[in-house]
């Protein structure tokens, strides 16, 4: 067998190139495979090598197979017709001096082509890794997720974490769609901003549930938050939560991360952004299925999704705030002096404003907030230097670790889907009052059922006092 296909394909010069181009371009692949599978870090460009350029000449290698098999069939049936020998493949005759010599000189020639080849490609490929063409695209790419991730409680993490998790065929899947993504940055086809990959996103129970298992999250959560009003004092509010994060706990579940529940299974239809919901399934672990529908119908293409961690929490590593959520963050800790007259209001209106590059918003953000001072509050100006030229220096951060204008990326291009606001309906996605099933049943929308909400916008709410030793 091994036999009659060997005599096959090397019966015509065209098979056997074919076979020699197949074999050096299988073993090349495999060779750098298992390099990069042992730690070796050949960077983006070996990827392509390894998964588009080598498949490639594979491919032609096993093309070319065929044609010349055929080839040799039509040549054989053209001498059988014309009563001759069928033609032979040229006799290399190592006896005669000339043909040996022309053997031995191909043989060196090729060989340094080879070495030639295999270094100026490594070198090539590594050349292109330090030039500044990536430095500059990719990082203009990649920038909003890399600004929030540093800032994320995930900063230790490397992306490779979630958007591979471990195992040969994601890392392969990886490297195919990584490929595809460099050569569009190269060519600048992407879309701006990037879209959220959750359908090719590996699913959580492979990569958030390595390193958190759903048992894990047992409980209340209690959350305060400061927030400023607009006024001149920027009077300050507090608001005081207790998350009923809950979770599986002995053979039940309750609370939020009931959802997560492996008896639980939610699905859901929806749009590519994620940010409308149509239909809910619902299957309990006795196999009861609880299909709930809106009157809405989708204006775009709609797929079905199974809700996991990414669905509440798509913003675990990428979160993206929204400029108030900044300010009162900011004003809380310091970074921005709160005794500053009406420094919230002017914060929302210079981070608001639109600027061409990060370095134009920053002197803009900074000019704007001195003039502010300088115009209105005299005083302050002069007495309060140092504080209004921290605000400003805070406030160009803030814009910089949320809004890319070379990405087209600014306030609320990423929504949030963990809780319920203007920007992101996030949980009222679903938890609406207005999906129900045939016989009338709502998903509850009822305060109590996520959370306490033990103080809303209070200026001194009596539940923190109680809470103090
Ligand atoms: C803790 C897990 C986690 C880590 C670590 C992580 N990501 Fe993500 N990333 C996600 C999830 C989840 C989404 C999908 C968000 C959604 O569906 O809205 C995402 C989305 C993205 C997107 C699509 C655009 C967007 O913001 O939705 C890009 C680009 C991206 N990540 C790049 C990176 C880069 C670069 C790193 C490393 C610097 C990284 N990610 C690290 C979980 C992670
Ligand atoms: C490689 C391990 C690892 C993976 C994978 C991972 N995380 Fe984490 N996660 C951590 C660590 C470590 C922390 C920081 C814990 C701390 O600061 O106490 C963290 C923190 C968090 C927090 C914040 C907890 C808090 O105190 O507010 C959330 C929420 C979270 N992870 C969700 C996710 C989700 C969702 C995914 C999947 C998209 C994920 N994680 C994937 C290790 C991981
Ligand atoms: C239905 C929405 C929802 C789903 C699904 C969900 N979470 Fe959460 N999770 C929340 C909310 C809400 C909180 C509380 C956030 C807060 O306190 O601000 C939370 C809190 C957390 C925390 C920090 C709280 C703690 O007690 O340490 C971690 C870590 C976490 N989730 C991980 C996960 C992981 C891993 C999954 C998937 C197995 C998951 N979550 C699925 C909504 C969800
Ligand atoms: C994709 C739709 C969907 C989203 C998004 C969603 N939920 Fe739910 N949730 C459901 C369904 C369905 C139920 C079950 C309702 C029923 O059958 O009574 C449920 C039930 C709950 C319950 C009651 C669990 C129990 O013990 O019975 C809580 C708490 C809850 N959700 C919290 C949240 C929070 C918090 C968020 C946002 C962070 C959220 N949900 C987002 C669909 C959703
Ligand atoms: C389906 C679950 C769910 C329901 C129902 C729900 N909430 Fe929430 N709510 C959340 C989650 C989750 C957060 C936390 C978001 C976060 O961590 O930032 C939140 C946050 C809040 C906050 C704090 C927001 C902030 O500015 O920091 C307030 C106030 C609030 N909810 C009020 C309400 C009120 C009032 C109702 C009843 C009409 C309600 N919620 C119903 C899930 C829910």
């Amino acid at each position: 067998m091994i036999h009659n296909f060997f005599t096959l394909v090397t019966r015509h010069w065209l098979s056997l190139l074919g076979l020699v181009i197949a074999v050096v371009g299988a073993v090349l692949m495999a060779m750098l495979f298992v390099m990069e599978l042992s730690g070796f870090d050949g960077g983006p460009y070996l990827g392509i090598l390894t998964y588009m350029v080598l498949p490639m000449v594979l491919v032609t290698g096993l093309v070319l197979i065929p044609v010349g098999v055929m080839r040799k069939r039509k040549l054989e049936a053209r001498a059988a017709a014309a009563h001759q020998a069928p033609p032979r493949l040229p006799l290399i005759d190592l006896n005669d001096e000339r043909t040996r010599g022309v053997v031995l000189v191909s043989l060196v020639v090729g060989l340094i082509a080879a070495v030639v080849l295999a270094a100026a490609t490594y070198r090539g490929v590594k050349e292109m890794e330090t030039v500044a063409f990536c430095g500059t695209t990719c990082h203009t790419v990649m920038q909003p997720e890399h600004t929030a991730f540093l800032r994320s409680p995930h900063s230790r993490l490397t992306c490779a974490n979630c958007h591979i998790g471990t195992g040969a065929d994601w890392f392969v899947k990886s490297k195919l769609s990584g490929s595809w993504q460099l050569i569009a940055v190269a060519l600048k086809i992407y879309p701006t901003p990037i879209p959220s990959p959750v359908h090719n996103l590996r699913p959580a129970r492979e990569t958030c549930e390595q390193c958190h298992w759903p048992t894990k999250h047992v409980g209340d959560r209690l959350q305060v938050r400061s927030k400023f009003a607009d006024d001149e004092t920027n009077t300050e509010s507090k608001t005081v939560i207790l998350m009923k994060v809950g979770g599986q706990q002995g053979s039940t579940s309750s609370g939020i991360h009931w959802h997560v529940d492996p008896g639980v299974k939610i699905r859901y239809l929806t749009d590519r952004t994620r940010q409308k919901v149509y239909d809910i399934e619902h299957t309990a672990p006795d196999g009861k299925v609880k299909l709930y529908k809106t009157d809405d119908k989708p204006d775009g293409p709609t797929e079905w999704r199974a809700m996991d961690c990414v669905d509440c929490h798509n913003r675990p590593s990428h979160t993206f705030k929204m400029p108030a959520q900044e300010l009162d963050a900011a004003m809380g800790d310091g970074r921005i002096d709160k005794k500053l007259p009406f420094i919230k209001r002017e914060g929302l209106r210079v981070l608001q404003a639109s600027y061409a590059s990060h370095e134009e918003a920053r002197e803009g953000i900074a000019r704007e907030i001195e003039k502010f001072y300088k115009d209105k509050y005299p005083a302050v100006s002069s007495g309060q230097a140092g504080a209004v030229a921290a605000a400003g220096k805070a406030l160009g951060d803030m814009y910089t670790w949320n809004v890319f204008p070379k990405m087209k990326v600014t306030w609320g291009t990423y929504p949030n889907n963990l809780g319920h606001s203007d920007e992101a309906p996030g949980c009222y996605r679903c938890h609406d009052k207005r999906h129900s099933t045939a016989q009338g049943d709502k998903i509850g929308r009822n305060c109590k059922t996520c959370h306490a909400v033990l103080a809303e916008d209070e200026p001194d709410p009596e539940i923190l006092k109680k809470l103090k030793p």
